[in-house]
């Protein structure tokens, strides 16, 4: 079955064809990285304008990779939400229309759980249930507990901030650009991770919810105090080793809290056989070497294929689309009107 999807939920364009829920024929992304730099961050209305600019030409390279036309096209994969709203809707008015006019049913996903399935994409052995999920994006961060497709269980959430959030807030204290999590992670491999004593906020006993706020706050705090002991007011003027070992700690409280959750979940339910890392933090080396040396060694711990399955991209959504057709053909119609939606809501998505 070959499923052509769209995905613009934030600041990135994308349409993919992948076959049966794993196989790539094409995946293409327009990121705005570029533009949303400038502002240090995504400024919604931009990242709109620039969906629009972005969605046909995007939609035809994607078809002409995959070598498809229409008829090739079994069904249309879209992200529903959560996302920007003003983001979202320029990919559910083109699948719209493609749904009308090419007569081709329509299956709404929701994003995070595009996340979770990007860990199908391009493998080759099958994956067992039950999973534990740690999925770590920029606007989420969440333990999820899977027992087969597409039923799941929020096991944890965060209060606050999601990680990537505030690796991106920390990267722009630091002055480091946009998004933060690479320029982090990158400033981190000449830092010393020890260099500062961060906290590590678990909550309370047993408790699978994060907070990342009062970190972000701790790093600030260290800036503050550097500048005002050497007189400095513009963080440019701080030297970079001082910066590596506020990247290298502030990684290290993160990766350790994340990694140490998903562990503490992994005891609440052994019958798991395998745990999985998604979302845009998912690319973090630092953070797959953690879980790794902390895994049981009867478990099979998996991440994104691919670095560009890691961040938003519309292969994902594809892969989650494919499985979710599968389970009720014939819910899903052509000529569907899907309207965005910001709601989370994982385990009532598509009651
Ligand atoms: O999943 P994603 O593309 O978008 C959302 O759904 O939010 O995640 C984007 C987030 C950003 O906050 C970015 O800083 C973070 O993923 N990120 C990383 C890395 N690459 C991207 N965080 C840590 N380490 C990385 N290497
Ligand atoms: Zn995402």
């Amino acid at each position: 079955m070959k499923i052509l999807s769209i995905e613009t939920s934030c600041d990135e364009t994308s349409c993919a064809i992948v076959v049966d829920g794993h196989k790539l024929l094409a995946n293409v992304i327009a990121s705005q990285i570029d533009l949303h730099a400038k502002t240090g961050g995504v400024v919604p209305e931009v990242a709109a304008r620039e969906h629009v600019l972005k969605i046909i030409p995007v939609l035809d390279e994607c078809l002409k990779i995959a070598g498809c036309w229409w008829d090739d096209i079994d069904a249309i994969a879209i992200t529903k939400g959560p996302g920007l709203v003003s983001s979202l809707i320029i990919g559910t008015e083109t699948a719209n229309v493609i749904s009308f006019v090419k007569n081709k049913p329509m299956i709404p996903v929701q994003h995070v759980i595009g996340h979770i399935y990007s860990n199908w994409l391009e493998i080759t052995d099958e994956i067992e249930f039950p999973i534990i999920i740690l999925t770590v994006s920029g606007g989420h961060n969440e333990l999820i507990l899977m027992n087969n497709h597409h039923d799941f269980e929020v096991l944890g959430e965060t209060r606050d901030d999601a990680a990537g959030e505030a690796f991106d807030k920390v990267a722009r204290i630091l002055g480091l650009g946009y998004p933060g999590g690479p320029v982090i992670s990158k400033a981190a491999v000449n830092g010393d991770k020890e260099a500062f004593k961060f906290p590590r906020s678990y909550l309370e006993k047993g408790s699978l919810d994060f907070s990342f706020s009062g970190l972000k706050t701790s790093v600030l705090n260290e800036v503050k105090a550097y500048g005002a002991k050497h007189k400095i007011s513009e963080v440019s003027e701080i030297p970079e080793k001082f910066k590596n070992d506020l990247a290298a700690s502030f990684q290290e409280a993160v990766v350790e809290v994340l990694s140490d959750k998903l562990i503490t979940a992994y005891k609440k339910y052994p019958k798991v056989r395998e745990l999985h890392l998604s979302g845009g933090v998912s690319a973090n080396t630092r953070l797959r070497e953690v879980i790794q040396a902390k895994m049981p060694k009867n478990v099979k711990f998996r991440h994104p294929q691919s670095m560009i399955f890691c961040t938003d991209n519309a292969a994902m959504i594809a892969a989650a689309a494919y499985h979710l057709y599968k389970l009720a053909p014939k819910k899903f119609k052509a000529k569907t009107n899907i309207t965005p939606t910001t709601s989370f809501e994982i385990e009532k998505f598509y009651a």
